[in-house]
């Protein structure tokens, strides 16, 4: 195994009632004036920002709001809201909403501590943020976990441009869970919610290099466990423990304990998704089933005891009559559970079709936004991401 720092200084309030403790935290969080940040509506709607708002005014805090985060959050907002913290004396900022919303206000966080600099230059990796407001979270959907990562995803309006920035600087103080909260979830976002809670461990799973028995297990349980959740969800969207389960899987997935004692992790597949999430608006989670199983074939060969240990262990895969025919058994498997919760395997089935021209220029921003390369199962290049889009049509 290799040696890991693990750190997660995020107090977790998990369960029933989360709205109303959110101010007694972001009191503990030495808040005086808050920036209470959404998305689309879902929030208003429910009733959640407003239970939220009022434990936070019956806290002694002052509140300013900002809502119209979207899915894949754009730079246009995030400097708003910057300038609106500014403005404000703002100390806290609390984003109610999913992994959209909250990376949405951590670049808020990033841009309002360092407001002499260009926030999108942390995006871009021409500089390393030195400061960040701190902000918590009451969240809405189990799937990025952003609630506990490092990692904060903006889309720059002009060119579609989906950059990510990682620092421990934006780890939220507090996460407010509670599976109610998830309830009203459509069926869609669901589905593509565990699966990227699936393919956050996944990414950490896949590697070259060392591994650990207790990581591989936690990893392993975590997976099992989503999916036999996500299938008790199609059928009953209600069910107050299974939301639970896949609930506190987003944040245990992406909060680092699936990767520790591994060298370095692969996260291919999130750099091919977020070049197509910023060209083409699509949903993260569907984004990530759509190029996998073509990912996978492409590198599996590279990563042989790793494809077949899973194939066994997690999607329960008997011996296939050696390594190769396991494996491959297994990512035919895992396919197929991504088509029964109704997510895409290809392109297409997203409703993109791209030109070979198309290919080229995501191939070309792909390698671009990794910096030459990227992978651990397999290191791939620009032409390896080329030839995965192609596969993935
Ligand atoms: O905007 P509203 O109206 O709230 O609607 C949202 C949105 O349309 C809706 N929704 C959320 N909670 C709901 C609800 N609808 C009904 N009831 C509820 N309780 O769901 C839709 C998706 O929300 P979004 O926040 O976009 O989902 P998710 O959590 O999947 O976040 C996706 C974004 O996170 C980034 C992705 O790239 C993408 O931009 N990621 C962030 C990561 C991180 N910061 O650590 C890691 C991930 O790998 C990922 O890249
Ligand atoms: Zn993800």
């Amino acid at each position: 195994m290799a040696d890991f720092q693990y750190y997660t200084p995020t107090r977790v309030a998990f369960g029933r009632g989360g709205p109303e403790k959110t101010g007694a935290l972001a009191k503990q969080a030495g808040a005086h004036k808050v920036l209470l940040h959404y998305g689309g509506g879902s929030a208003v709607r429910s009733g959640v920002l407003a239970r939220v708002e009022a434990s936070l005014r019956a806290a002694g805090i002052e509140v300013v709001t900002l809502g119209g985060a979207v899915p894949n959050p754009r730079l246009s907002l995030v400097r708003e809201g910057i300038a609106l913290c500014l403005r404000e004396g703002v100390d806290l900022l609390v984003a109610v909403g999913g992994g959209s919303t909250i990376d949405s206000a951590k670049a808020m966080a990033y841009g309002a501590a360092e407001p002499d600099k260009d926030v999108w230059e942390l995006y871009e990796h021409t500089r390393r943020p030195a400061a960040c407001l701190p902000l918590g979270a009451v969240v809405t959907i189990a799937a990025a976990g952003s609630e506990m990562s490092d990692s904060s995803v903006i889309t720059k309006d002009e060119g579609g441009v989906k950059r990510g920035c990682n620092s421990d600087l934006c780890r939220p103080r507090f996460a407010v869970m509670d599976p109610e909260l998830t309830l009203t979830l459509p069926a869609y976002q669901t589905a593509c919610g565990c699966t990227d809670i699936m393919m956050h461990t996944m990414e950490r799973y896949f590697v070259s290099g060392p591994t650990m028995q207790l990581t591989d297990a936690l990893a392993e349980g975590l997976l099992r466990t989503v999916m036999a959740n996500a299938r008790v969800l199609q059928d009953d969207p209600q069910n107050y423990d299974a939301r639970a389960e896949v609930l506190w899987a987003s944040s245990l997935s992406h909060n680092g304990l699936t990767g520790c004692g591994i060298t370095q992790s692969d996260f291919a597949c999130h750099g091919l998704e977020h070049e197509l999430g910023g060209r083409y608006d699509i949903a993260h989670g569907a984004g990530l089933a759509a190029v996998w199983g073509s990912w996978a074939r492409y590198v599996y060969r590279d990563c042989l005891p790793r494809f077949a240990q899973f194939a066994v262990r997690v999607m329960g895969v008997p011996d296939a009559g050696g390594a190769q025919a396991t494996a491959l058994r297994g990512i035919e498997t895992l396919e197929s559970f991504f088509r029964s919760i109704g997510m895409p395997t290809s392109l297409r089935e997203l409703g993109i079709t791209p030109t070979e021209a198309d290919l080229d220029a995501l191939a070309r921003g792909c390698a671009l936004a990794a910096g030459g390369k990227k992978g651990s199962a397999r290191v791939l290049y620009e032409a390896d991401m080329r030839a995965i889009y192609a596969m993935a049509r």
